[in-house]
C-alpha cells in the first residue's frame, strides 16, 4: 500500500466502521476523522487511534451549502486521495459530491438497489425478504446510487428484530469496508463507467462475504 495515499474518514456518531478500519491496520493511513456532531463515540475511537480529528457542527450553518463548503475546506488540508462515509448522516451537496467523483466511498446496509435510504434495515424487515446485506458503492448526486464496489448478504432469520439484524449487517460491514479501502489505496479499483465499477482481485483475496462466515475466494 502506498504510504501516502491517505483518507478522510467522516462521521455523526457510533464509529464501529472506524474502528474496524483502525483494527484492520489502517489507522495510520487516516489522516482525519470529521464529525458533524461531538461528543459522539466515533471521535473516542479516533482519539484512541491518535488520529486527528475535526468537528464541524451542521447545527451553526445557516445551509447545507455552507457547511459542505466548510466540509471541503477542512478535507482538503488533509490532501486525502479517498473520503470515506461511516455512518455519516448528512446529505451531501452535488457540488461536494462532484468534486469528489470517484473518491468518494459508502457503506449501506442493504444490497442495492433494493431497500434506498435511511430506513434500509427496517425496509427490508418489513418486506419479508430472506436476506439482505450490505453494498460499499462510490457516491453519486442519486442517492446510494454509486457504481457498485462490493456486496456481502445476510440472511433473515424468522424472528429477526432491527437490533439483531443491524447487529450482523454491522459485523459484515466491519469485515468488508476495510478490504475495499484497502484496495483502493493500492490503486486496485477500476471505474467504466457511472453504474460499474470493480476491484481487481488477486489470488485468495475475499470475494464475497455472507455473515455465515463462508468466504467464497477468488
Ligand atoms: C452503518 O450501519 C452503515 O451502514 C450506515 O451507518 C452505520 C454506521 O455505523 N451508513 P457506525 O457509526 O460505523 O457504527
Amino acid at each position: 500500500m502506498n504510504p501516502n495515499n491517505k483518507f478522510v474518514v467522516l462521521i455523526s456518531g457510533n464509529g464501529s466502521n472506524l474502528e474496524a478500519m483502525c483494527k484492520a491496520g489502517l489507522s495510520e493511513q487516516i489522516a482525519a476523522v470529521i464529525s458533524n456532531k461531538s461528543g459522539v463515540r466515533g471521535l473516542v475511537i479516533a482519539d484512541r487511534y491518535k488520529i486527528a480529528t475535526e468537528v464541524i457542527e451542521h447545527k451553526n450553518f445557516a445551509n447545507r451549502d455552507s457547511f459542505d463548503d466548510e466540509l471541503m475546506k477542512t478535507i482538503e488540508k488533509y490532501t486525502p486521495t479517498l473520503v470515506v462515509l461511516a455512518g455519516f448522516m448528512r446529505i451531501l451537496t452535488d457540488k461536494f459530491v462532484n468534486f469528489y467523483t470517484n473518491r468518494l466511498i459508502n457503506v449501506h446496509p442493504s444490497i442495492l438497489p433494493a431497500f434506498i435510504g435511511a430506513n434500509a434495515i427496517e425496509n427490508a424487515l418489513q418486506a419479508k425478504t430472506k436476506v439482505t446485506g450490505i453494498t460499499i458503492h462510490f457516491v453519486t448526486t442519486k442517492l446510494d446510487s454509486g457504481p457498485i464496489l462490493a456486496q456481502g448478504i445476510v440472511p433473515i432469520k424468522a424472528n429477526d428484530t432491527i437490533e439483531t439484524l443491524s447487529q450482523r449487517i454491522h459485523l459484515l460491514e466491519h469485515r468488508l469496508y476495510p478490504f475495499v479501502i484497502k484496495k483502493f489505496l493500492e490503486n486496485k479499483i477500476t471505474i467504466s463507467n457511472d453504474v460499474t465499477a470493480s476491484i481487481i482481485h488477486e489470488k485468495n483475496d475475499v470475494l464475497f462475504l455472507n455473515s455465515l462466515n463462508t468466504n467464497i475466494f477468488y
